[in-house]
């Protein structure tokens, strides 16, 4: 089952009920560890109160998101997502290039490492602003195998926004001839050990 990452609406503008609704919603491909980041997260996100009061940097543990699982976190009034790619997920970024708007992530909407297929500073971890490109909703994810009428029948996996239809991949690649304009954005992040992550702050910092 799909799961939503958040609920339409410009996040940046959401009630405190939209905010708690979308903090609680953890989505996974194949929808097993839904269950299991929802509590992690809520751990991950108390420390940071402070920290994203102030718009600062936010820091999390992303040793609890299984395969296919992913972490949803609060930064500057924006969620985050944490998906861990398996190598199946992984490998489905290949082949349909020639589908998408800006494959090489070339538009200067996101750091310099996020110019590679995965957009990623590590392959099976991806970090994304869930907002759609277009006018703001919040995607859903939609895992290669999606019974969704309004994907076609290659679908490699991503995520698919309800408002308009547009289709992103699990890089967060836009597809061609769909509102959205440009890729998923990546926050600046870096890690800051091997299973902890820092959103708000770029590698050179
Ligand atoms: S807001 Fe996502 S397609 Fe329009």
């Amino acid at each position: 089952m799909d799961l939503p990452l958040a609920p339409p609406g410009p996040p940046m503008q959401a009630t405190d009920t939209q905010r708690r609704v979308w903090l609680m919603a953890t989505a996974t491909a194949g929808g097993v560890g839904a269950l299991a980041t929802a509590v992690p997260f809520v751990a991950s996100f108390a420390p940071s109160e402070r920290a994203r009061a102030a718009g600062g940097p936010v820091e999390v543990d992303i040793a609890d998101i299984p395969p296919g699982g992913t972490k949803t976190l609060e930064w500057r009034g924006k969620p985050i997502w944490v998906v861990r790619r398996t190598p199946e997920m992984i490998a489905a970024l290949q082949g349909h290039d020639d589908q998408l708007v800006d494959p090489g992530s070339s538009k200067p909407q996101q750091p310099a490492y996020a110019h590679n297929p995965g957009r990623a500073l590590q392959q099976d971890v991806f970090v994304a602003v869930g907002i759609c490109t277009h006018l703001g909703c919040s995607p859903n994810s939609a895992p290669k195998g999606s019974a969704n009428p309004s994907l076609p029948a290659d679908w490699p996996g991503g995520f698919f926004c309800p408002c308009h239809g547009s289709t992103f991949d699990m890089a967060g690649r836009v597809f061609k001839n769909k509102p959205a304009p440009t890729n998923l954005e990546v926050p600046p992040y870096r890690y800051a050990s091997a299973t902890r992550i820092v959103v708000g702050e770029d590698t050179a910092t």
